[in-house]
Protein backbone atom coordinates (compact mmCIF):
# COMPACT_ATOMS: atom_id res chain seq x y z
CA UNK A 1 0.00 0.00 0.00
CA UNK A 2 2.67 2.79 0.90
CA UNK A 3 4.27 4.29 -2.31
CA UNK A 4 0.95 3.34 -4.64
CA UNK A 5 0.74 6.69 -6.64
CA UNK A 6 -2.13 8.18 -5.25
CA UNK A 7 -3.58 9.85 -8.70
CA UNK A 8 -4.46 6.28 -9.74
CA UNK A 9 -6.07 5.82 -6.74
CA UNK A 10 -10.87 5.41 -7.25
CA UNK A 11 -13.29 5.21 -4.87
CA UNK A 12 -16.47 4.39 -4.97
CA UNK A 13 -18.62 6.07 -2.18
CA UNK A 14 -21.96 4.38 -1.89
CA UNK A 15 -24.52 6.98 -0.47
CA UNK A 16 -23.84 10.84 -1.47
CA UNK A 17 -25.42 13.00 1.02
CA UNK A 18 -23.66 15.86 2.82
CA UNK A 19 -21.21 13.88 4.63
CA UNK A 20 -20.26 11.83 1.13
CA UNK A 21 -19.95 15.48 -0.07
CA UNK A 22 -17.70 16.49 2.53
CA UNK A 23 -15.42 13.34 1.94
CA UNK A 24 -15.35 13.76 -1.96
CA UNK A 25 -13.52 17.06 -1.40
CA UNK A 26 -11.15 15.91 0.79
CA UNK A 27 -10.30 12.68 -1.64
CA UNK A 28 -10.49 15.07 -4.73
CA UNK A 29 -7.50 17.24 -2.73
CA UNK A 30 -5.68 13.85 -2.06
CA UNK A 31 -6.28 13.46 -5.85
CA UNK A 32 -8.18 10.55 -5.62
CA UNK A 33 -10.71 9.31 -8.46
CA UNK A 34 -14.46 9.27 -7.15
CA UNK A 35 -17.49 7.81 -8.07
CA UNK A 36 -20.78 8.58 -6.09
CA UNK A 37 -23.98 6.30 -5.81
CA UNK A 38 -26.93 7.12 -4.28
CA UNK A 39 -30.79 6.11 -5.15
CA UNK A 40 -31.77 10.06 -6.68
CA UNK A 41 -30.05 11.90 -9.27
CA UNK A 42 -28.16 14.72 -8.79
CA UNK A 43 -27.37 14.03 -4.75
CA UNK A 44 -24.97 16.33 -3.13
CA UNK A 45 -21.95 14.15 -3.58
CA UNK A 46 -22.38 13.18 -7.23
CA UNK A 47 -22.32 17.51 -7.89
CA UNK A 48 -18.38 17.30 -7.18
CA UNK A 49 -17.67 13.11 -7.77
CA UNK A 50 -15.76 12.09 -11.16
CA UNK A 51 -18.73 10.36 -12.46
CA UNK A 52 -22.29 8.96 -10.83
CA UNK A 53 -24.78 6.31 -10.94
CA UNK A 54 -28.32 6.17 -9.66
CA UNK A 55 -29.00 2.82 -7.68
CA UNK A 56 -31.39 0.73 -5.23
CA UNK A 57 -28.09 -0.47 -3.10
CA UNK A 58 -30.48 -2.44 -1.20
CA UNK A 59 -30.41 -4.90 -4.25
CA UNK A 60 -27.27 -7.12 -4.15
CA UNK A 61 -27.10 -8.00 -8.02
CA UNK A 62 -27.21 -4.05 -8.90
CA UNK A 63 -24.53 -3.68 -6.19
CA UNK A 64 -22.56 -6.15 -7.25
CA UNK A 65 -22.51 -5.67 -10.78
CA UNK A 66 -21.61 -1.98 -10.80
CA UNK A 67 -18.77 -2.16 -7.91
CA UNK A 68 -17.53 -5.63 -10.44
CA UNK A 69 -17.48 -3.44 -13.64
CA UNK A 70 -15.91 -0.42 -11.69
CA UNK A 71 -13.35 -2.34 -9.99
CA UNK A 72 -12.69 0.54 -7.23
CA UNK A 73 -9.88 0.42 -4.81
CA UNK A 74 -11.96 0.99 -2.06
CA UNK A 75 -15.98 1.00 -1.58
CA UNK A 76 -17.00 3.49 1.23
CA UNK A 77 -20.13 2.99 2.75
CA UNK A 78 -21.79 6.71 3.23
CA UNK A 79 -25.53 4.91 4.01
CA UNK A 80 -26.92 2.35 5.99
CA UNK A 81 -29.21 1.01 3.61
CA UNK A 82 -26.83 -1.48 1.58
CA UNK A 83 -27.26 -4.72 0.37
CA UNK A 84 -24.76 -6.38 3.09
CA UNK A 85 -24.82 -10.13 1.14
CA UNK A 86 -23.37 -8.20 -2.02
CA UNK A 87 -20.48 -6.43 0.15
CA UNK A 88 -19.78 -9.48 1.92
CA UNK A 89 -19.05 -11.72 -1.75
CA UNK A 90 -17.35 -8.76 -2.94
CA UNK A 91 -14.83 -8.75 0.34
CA UNK A 92 -14.78 -12.35 -0.25
CA UNK A 93 -13.50 -11.72 -3.92
CA UNK A 94 -10.80 -9.33 -2.81
CA UNK A 95 -12.79 -5.81 -3.72
CA UNK A 96 -11.93 -3.84 -0.10
CA UNK A 97 -14.56 -2.62 2.06
CA UNK A 98 -14.93 0.33 4.48
CA UNK A 99 -14.04 -0.55 6.91
CA UNK A 100 -14.77 -3.99 6.33
CA UNK A 101 -18.12 -5.77 4.96
CA UNK A 102 -18.54 -7.82 8.98
CA UNK A 103 -18.80 -4.04 10.32
CA UNK A 104 -20.74 -2.53 7.89
CA UNK A 105 -23.08 -5.62 8.43
CA UNK A 106 -22.80 -5.47 12.08
CA UNK A 107 -23.80 -1.31 12.28
CA UNK A 108 -26.31 -1.47 9.76
CA UNK A 109 -29.18 -2.84 11.78
CA UNK A 110 -29.69 -1.30 15.72
CA UNK A 111 -29.18 -5.15 17.07
CA UNK A 112 -25.69 -6.89 15.91
CA UNK A 113 -24.04 -4.04 17.68
CA UNK A 114 -26.06 -3.72 20.63
CA UNK A 115 -25.58 -7.68 21.12
CA UNK A 116 -22.32 -7.52 20.44
CA UNK A 117 -21.27 -3.96 23.04
CA UNK A 118 -23.89 -5.76 25.69
CA UNK A 119 -23.70 -9.65 25.52
CA UNK A 120 -20.11 -10.58 24.08
CA UNK A 121 -17.97 -7.55 25.11
CA UNK A 122 -20.33 -6.71 28.67
CA UNK A 123 -20.05 -2.89 27.83
CA UNK A 124 -23.38 -1.28 29.70
CA UNK A 125 -26.26 0.20 27.34
CA UNK A 126 -29.82 0.63 28.01
CA UNK A 127 -32.22 -1.92 28.63
CA UNK A 128 -33.38 -3.31 25.06
CA UNK A 129 -35.42 -6.06 23.68
CA UNK A 130 -36.12 -6.47 19.85
CA UNK A 131 -39.45 -7.38 18.78
CA UNK A 132 -40.80 -9.05 15.32
CA UNK A 133 -44.13 -10.16 16.08
CA UNK A 134 -46.78 -7.62 16.88
CA UNK A 135 -48.62 -9.82 19.68
CA UNK A 136 -45.13 -10.01 21.79
CA UNK A 137 -45.07 -5.82 22.16
CA UNK A 138 -47.12 -5.54 25.25
CA UNK A 139 -44.67 -8.06 27.02
CA UNK A 140 -41.82 -6.81 26.00
CA UNK A 141 -42.77 -3.18 26.71
CA UNK A 142 -43.95 -4.57 30.56
CA UNK A 143 -40.15 -5.77 30.78
CA UNK A 144 -38.65 -2.35 30.07
CA UNK A 145 -40.69 -0.17 31.65
CA UNK A 146 -42.14 3.23 30.53
CA UNK A 147 -41.44 5.60 29.55
CA UNK A 148 -39.24 3.62 26.74
CA UNK A 149 -38.35 4.75 23.49
CA UNK A 150 -39.59 1.97 20.33
CA UNK A 151 -37.17 2.56 17.00
CA UNK A 152 -36.99 0.28 13.89
CA UNK A 153 -34.21 -1.69 13.38
CA UNK A 154 -32.82 0.26 10.70
CA UNK A 155 -32.99 3.90 10.31
CA UNK A 156 -31.04 7.54 10.73
CA UNK A 157 -31.92 10.71 11.87
CA UNK A 158 -34.48 9.08 14.58
CA UNK A 159 -36.62 8.41 11.78
CA UNK A 160 -40.03 6.03 13.33
CA UNK A 161 -38.51 6.40 16.59
CA UNK A 162 -41.14 7.02 19.40
CA UNK A 163 -41.39 8.11 22.79
CA UNK A 164 -43.75 5.92 24.57
CA UNK A 165 -45.23 6.74 27.66
CA UNK A 166 -47.82 4.32 28.41
CA UNK A 167 -49.06 0.19 26.33
CA UNK A 168 -52.21 1.73 24.91
CA UNK A 169 -49.62 4.15 22.80
CA UNK A 170 -47.88 0.98 21.75
CA UNK A 171 -49.77 0.18 18.39
CA UNK A 172 -49.31 3.47 17.03
CA UNK A 173 -45.48 3.29 17.23
CA UNK A 174 -45.19 -0.08 15.99
CA UNK A 175 -46.82 1.65 12.83
CA UNK A 176 -44.33 4.41 12.53
CA UNK A 177 -41.86 2.24 13.24
CA UNK A 178 -42.33 -0.12 10.32
CA UNK A 179 -43.45 2.30 8.20
CA UNK A 180 -39.83 4.47 8.70
CA UNK A 181 -38.10 1.00 8.89
CA UNK A 182 -35.12 0.83 5.90
CA UNK A 183 -34.05 -2.62 4.82
CA UNK A 184 -35.78 -6.18 4.62
CA UNK A 185 -35.47 -7.10 8.42
CA UNK A 186 -39.76 -6.00 9.87
CA UNK A 187 -38.78 -5.36 13.24
CA UNK A 188 -38.18 -2.61 16.36
CA UNK A 189 -36.34 -2.11 19.66
CA UNK A 190 -37.73 -1.19 22.53
CA UNK A 191 -35.25 1.00 24.42
CA UNK A 192 -35.46 2.09 28.18
CA UNK A 193 -35.54 5.21 28.28
CA UNK A 194 -32.50 7.19 29.53
CA UNK A 195 -32.50 10.38 31.22
CA UNK A 196 -29.50 11.47 31.06
CA UNK A 197 -27.27 13.96 31.78
CA UNK A 198 -25.91 14.62 28.45
CA UNK A 199 -24.50 13.00 25.50
CA UNK A 200 -21.51 12.77 23.43
CA UNK A 201 -19.99 11.79 19.97
CA UNK A 202 -16.85 10.12 20.83
CA UNK A 203 -14.78 10.23 17.23
CA UNK A 204 -12.40 7.88 17.11
CA UNK A 205 -10.10 6.99 14.52
CA UNK A 206 -8.49 3.21 13.91
CA UNK A 207 -5.10 3.03 11.80
CA UNK A 208 -3.97 0.13 9.88
CA UNK A 209 -1.85 -0.98 12.33
CA UNK A 210 -4.72 -1.01 15.12
CA UNK A 211 -4.10 1.83 17.15
CA UNK A 212 -7.01 4.23 18.22
CA UNK A 213 -6.44 7.70 17.53
CA UNK A 214 -9.34 10.01 19.99
CA UNK A 215 -10.86 13.23 18.27
CA UNK A 216 -11.65 15.76 21.70
CA UNK A 217 -15.66 14.54 22.36
CA UNK A 218 -18.19 16.60 20.29
CA UNK A 219 -21.45 17.79 22.40
CA UNK A 220 -24.45 17.34 20.76
CA UNK A 221 -28.31 17.73 21.38
CA UNK A 222 -31.22 15.85 18.93
CA UNK A 223 -34.21 16.89 18.67
CA UNK A 224 -36.51 13.95 18.58
CA UNK A 225 -33.78 11.68 17.59
CA UNK A 226 -32.55 14.18 14.78
CA UNK A 227 -29.39 16.14 15.60
CA UNK A 228 -30.20 20.06 15.82
CA UNK A 229 -26.67 21.44 17.11
CA UNK A 230 -22.95 20.15 17.83
CA UNK A 231 -19.95 21.24 19.69
CA UNK A 232 -16.16 20.57 20.42
CA UNK A 233 -14.77 20.22 22.72
CA UNK A 234 -17.40 19.27 25.32
CA UNK A 235 -15.86 19.28 29.19
CA UNK A 236 -16.41 15.34 30.44
CA UNK A 237 -15.02 14.02 34.27
CA UNK A 238 -12.05 12.41 33.23
CA UNK A 239 -12.67 8.99 34.35
CA UNK A 240 -15.51 8.88 32.30
CA UNK A 241 -13.87 10.15 29.45
CA UNK A 242 -11.14 7.48 30.18
CA UNK A 243 -13.45 4.68 30.15
CA UNK A 244 -15.35 5.82 27.08
CA UNK A 245 -11.93 5.81 25.17
CA UNK A 246 -11.57 2.16 26.76
CA UNK A 247 -14.93 0.83 25.93
CA UNK A 248 -14.39 2.23 22.25
CA UNK A 249 -10.69 0.13 22.07
CA UNK A 250 -12.62 -3.05 23.08
CA UNK A 251 -15.32 -2.58 20.56
CA UNK A 252 -12.98 -1.82 17.50
CA UNK A 253 -10.19 -4.11 18.42
CA UNK A 254 -13.40 -6.58 17.80
CA UNK A 255 -14.22 -5.15 14.50
CA UNK A 256 -11.17 -4.05 13.28
CA UNK A 257 -11.05 -2.01 10.22
CA UNK A 258 -9.54 0.93 9.46
CA UNK A 259 -11.52 4.32 9.61
CA UNK A 260 -13.04 6.96 11.38
CA UNK A 261 -16.07 5.74 13.78
CA UNK A 262 -18.64 7.74 15.73
CA UNK A 263 -18.96 6.37 18.85
CA UNK A 264 -21.98 7.67 21.33
CA UNK A 265 -22.35 7.99 24.56
CA UNK A 266 -24.97 8.99 27.15
CA UNK A 267 -23.73 10.17 30.93
CA UNK A 268 -26.06 9.55 33.74
CA UNK A 269 -24.98 10.98 36.90
CA UNK A 270 -21.67 9.44 37.18
CA UNK A 271 -21.95 6.26 34.88
CA UNK A 272 -21.29 5.91 31.29
CA UNK A 273 -24.39 4.53 28.15
CA UNK A 274 -23.04 3.36 24.94
CA UNK A 275 -25.81 4.24 22.56
CA UNK A 276 -24.17 3.64 19.46
CA UNK A 277 -21.62 3.23 16.96
CA UNK A 278 -21.22 4.19 12.92
CA UNK A 279 -18.29 3.38 10.97
CA UNK A 280 -18.14 6.53 9.12
CA UNK A 281 -17.98 10.42 9.59
CA UNK A 282 -20.62 11.43 11.77
CA UNK A 283 -23.17 14.14 11.38
CA UNK A 284 -22.49 15.55 15.00
CA UNK A 285 -18.71 15.89 13.58
CA UNK A 286 -18.95 18.27 11.03
CA UNK A 287 -17.64 20.64 13.53
CA UNK A 288 -14.45 19.25 13.07
CA UNK A 289 -14.37 21.09 9.60
CA UNK A 290 -13.45 24.16 11.71
CA UNK A 291 -12.53 23.20 14.58
CA UNK A 292 -8.95 20.51 14.40
CA UNK A 293 -6.23 20.45 12.36
CA UNK A 294 -7.46 17.41 10.12
CA UNK A 295 -11.40 17.43 10.38
CA UNK A 296 -13.27 13.93 10.18
CA UNK A 297 -13.77 13.39 6.82
CA UNK A 298 -9.51 13.86 6.02
CA UNK A 299 -9.22 11.52 8.87
CA UNK A 300 -11.24 8.74 7.54
CA UNK A 301 -9.66 9.06 4.39
CA UNK A 302 -6.28 8.88 5.78
CA UNK A 303 -7.17 6.13 7.82
CA UNK A 304 -8.39 3.98 5.06
CA UNK A 305 -5.26 4.88 2.51
CA UNK A 306 -2.71 4.60 4.93
CA UNK A 307 -1.44 7.85 5.50
CA UNK A 308 0.32 9.22 8.36
CA UNK A 309 -1.67 11.07 11.23
CA UNK A 310 1.05 13.06 13.34
CA UNK A 311 -1.78 14.51 15.89
CA UNK A 312 -5.00 14.93 16.12
CA UNK A 313 -5.57 18.73 17.90
CA UNK A 314 -8.16 21.13 18.48
CA UNK A 315 -7.47 24.27 16.96
CA UNK A 316 -10.34 26.52 17.92
CA UNK A 317 -13.44 25.80 20.34
CA UNK A 318 -16.40 25.32 17.65
CA UNK A 319 -19.84 24.32 17.14
CA UNK A 320 -22.31 23.60 14.33
CA UNK A 321 -26.57 24.39 13.85
CA UNK A 322 -28.47 22.76 11.00
CA UNK A 323 -30.28 24.46 9.09
CA UNK A 324 -33.57 22.95 8.05
CA UNK A 325 -36.63 23.17 6.09
CA UNK A 326 -39.94 24.34 7.29
CA UNK A 327 -41.77 23.03 4.13
CA UNK A 328 -41.55 20.81 0.99
CA UNK A 329 -40.19 22.86 -1.57
CA UNK A 330 -39.15 21.68 -5.40
CA UNK A 331 -37.87 24.94 -6.41
CA UNK A 332 -36.74 26.90 -3.39
CA UNK A 333 -34.15 29.72 -2.87
CA UNK A 334 -31.72 30.39 0.54
CA UNK A 335 -32.44 33.63 2.30
CA UNK A 336 -30.58 35.87 4.30
CA UNK A 337 -26.98 34.40 3.91
CA UNK A 338 -25.53 37.94 3.34
CA UNK A 339 -27.25 39.08 7.34
CA UNK A 340 -25.79 34.95 8.57
CA UNK A 341 -22.38 36.08 6.79
CA UNK A 342 -21.99 39.01 8.94
CA UNK A 343 -21.21 37.11 11.91
CA UNK A 344 -17.71 36.51 13.29
CA UNK A 345 -16.00 33.45 12.04
CA UNK A 346 -18.92 32.16 10.26
CA UNK A 347 -19.31 29.33 7.97
CA UNK A 348 -22.17 28.18 5.93
CA UNK A 349 -22.57 25.30 4.28
CA UNK A 350 -25.18 24.61 1.83
CA UNK A 351 -25.80 21.00 0.60
CA UNK A 352 -27.36 21.25 -2.62
CA UNK A 353 -29.96 18.88 -1.65
CA UNK A 354 -32.16 19.12 -5.00
CA UNK A 355 -35.66 19.00 -2.98
CA UNK A 356 -36.57 20.54 -0.08
CA UNK A 357 -38.84 18.31 2.65
CA UNK A 358 -40.62 19.87 6.45
CA UNK A 359 -37.31 18.80 8.27
CA UNK A 360 -34.77 17.72 5.93
CA UNK A 361 -31.50 18.91 6.45
CA UNK A 362 -30.50 21.65 4.13
CA UNK A 363 -27.16 22.96 5.70
CA UNK A 364 -25.33 24.11 8.76
CA UNK A 365 -24.23 26.82 10.10
CA UNK A 366 -20.43 26.15 11.43
CA UNK A 367 -18.31 29.32 13.89
CA UNK A 368 -15.86 29.10 16.02
CA UNK A 369 -15.42 31.17 18.74
CA UNK A 370 -12.90 31.94 22.15
CA UNK A 371 -14.94 29.36 23.70
CA UNK A 372 -17.70 27.02 22.88
CA UNK A 373 -20.38 29.41 24.21
CA UNK A 374 -19.01 31.87 21.78
CA UNK A 375 -19.32 29.62 19.00
CA UNK A 376 -22.52 28.27 20.25
CA UNK A 377 -24.13 31.70 19.88
CA UNK A 378 -22.38 32.32 16.77
CA UNK A 379 -23.48 29.58 15.24
CA UNK A 380 -26.81 29.91 16.67
CA UNK A 381 -27.28 33.27 15.33
CA UNK A 382 -26.01 32.57 11.65
CA UNK A 383 -28.62 29.88 11.54
CA UNK A 384 -31.17 31.62 12.46
CA UNK A 385 -30.85 34.43 9.39
CA UNK A 386 -31.32 31.89 6.63
CA UNK A 387 -34.57 30.81 5.41
CA UNK A 388 -35.40 28.51 2.59
CA UNK A 389 -38.66 29.59 0.43
CA UNK A 390 -40.10 28.48 -2.40
CA UNK A 391 -38.41 30.23 -5.53
CA UNK A 392 -41.33 29.11 -7.65
CA UNK A 393 -43.15 31.97 -8.84
CA UNK A 394 -46.31 30.69 -8.78
CA UNK A 395 -45.60 29.64 -5.31
CA UNK A 396 -44.90 32.74 -4.35
N1 LIG B 1 -32.43 4.88 25.08
C1 LIG B 1 -32.45 6.20 24.91
N2 LIG B 1 -32.76 7.02 25.94
C2 LIG B 1 -32.81 8.38 25.76
N3 LIG B 1 -32.59 8.98 24.60
C3 LIG B 1 -32.26 8.23 23.54
C4 LIG B 1 -32.17 6.80 23.63
N4 LIG B 1 -31.87 6.31 22.41
C5 LIG B 1 -31.75 7.38 21.60
N5 LIG B 1 -32.00 8.53 22.25
C6 LIG B 1 -31.96 9.89 21.68
O1 LIG B 1 -32.25 9.83 20.29
C7 LIG B 1 -31.08 10.18 19.51
C8 LIG B 1 -31.02 9.35 18.25
O2 LIG B 1 -31.00 7.97 18.59
P1 LIG B 1 -30.02 6.97 17.89
O3 LIG B 1 -30.24 5.62 18.49
O4 LIG B 1 -28.63 7.52 17.95
O5 LIG B 1 -30.60 6.98 16.41
P2 LIG B 1 -29.95 7.34 15.00
O6 LIG B 1 -29.40 6.03 14.52
O7 LIG B 1 -31.12 7.82 14.21
O8 LIG B 1 -28.87 8.36 15.24
C9 LIG B 1 -29.92 9.99 20.47
O9 LIG B 1 -28.80 10.76 20.09
C10 LIG B 1 -30.55 10.44 21.79
O10 LIG B 1 -30.63 11.85 21.87
MG1 LIG C 1 -27.25 8.29 16.58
Amino acid sequence: MKNLPFSNLKLLLLGSGELGKELVIEAKRLGCYVIAVDKYENAPAMQLADEHFVLDMSDKKLLMDLINSLKPDFVIPEIESLSVEALNDLENNGIKIVPNSRTVEMTMNRDKIRDLASTELNIRTAKYRYVYDFSKLKSNASEIGFPLLLKPLMSSSGKGQNLVQKKGDLEKAWNQALENSRGDVKGVILEEYIDFNYEFTLLSVRTKEGKTLFCPPIGHEQYNGDYQCSWQPIPIEKSILEEAKKVTNIILNNLNGAGIYGVEFFVKESYLIFSELSPRPHDTGMVTLVSQNINEFELHLRAILDLPIPEINLTSPAATRVILSEDEYQKFAFYGIYEALKIKNSKILIFGKPHAKKGRRMGVALATGLDVDQAKSRADQCAKEIKICSSDIKNL
